[in-house]
């Protein structure tokens, strides 16, 4: 059965306008778009969304990056879709991501490494919560 997953084209992949050679290489791969905006976050908004990292070291950088400039939240679909994102995109630090993954194509460091991806099938739902309203998913269901 398709499932879901959430991905951030970070504030670097719009920098680099990289936008739509990602989305490329995630539509090659087999994921359906569901959803899609582009927006900007400000320290509520990501604090709310990295929550998780709030007690880490780099949780102020990644707020401060991730505040930069514009983002590209996207809601895909693909059968094992979480999973499969995170190989498509490889290792968070790009340095020790496989060949071929978008953040070793693409990313310059830990930090700004392009896209983010859910990393579990509950957290897709939250995330993805934290981007879209129902009516907007709605609106795209079964496209
Ligand atoms: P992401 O998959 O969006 O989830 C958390 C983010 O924190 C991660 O990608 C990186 O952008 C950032 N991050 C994770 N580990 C580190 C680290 N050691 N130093 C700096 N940033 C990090």
């Amino acid at each position: 059965m398709n499932n879901r997953t959430l991905a951030i084209l970070k504030p670097d992949c719009v920098r680099k306008n990289l936008i739509g050679d990602v989305i490329t290489k995630i539509t090659q791969a087999g994921f359906k778009v569901v959803a899609m905006k582009m927006t900007k976050l400000n320290k509520d908004t990501a604090g709310g969304f990295y929550e998780v990292h709030k007690d880490r070291p780099f949780f102020n950088d990644l707020l401060t990056f991730m505040t930069s400039g514009p983002c590209v939240p996207i809601v895909l679909e693909k059968e094992n879709a979480v999973e499969d994102f995170r190989k498509l995109i490889g290792a968070t630090n790009p340095a020790e991501a496989d060949e071929g993954t978008i953040r070793k194509l693409y990313a310059d460091n830990v930090e700004q490494n392009i896209v983010h991806g859910s990393d579990s099938d509950e957290n897709a739902a939250k995330e993805i919560s934290h981007f879209f309203s129902r009516k907007e998913l709605l609106e795209n269901y079964g496209l």
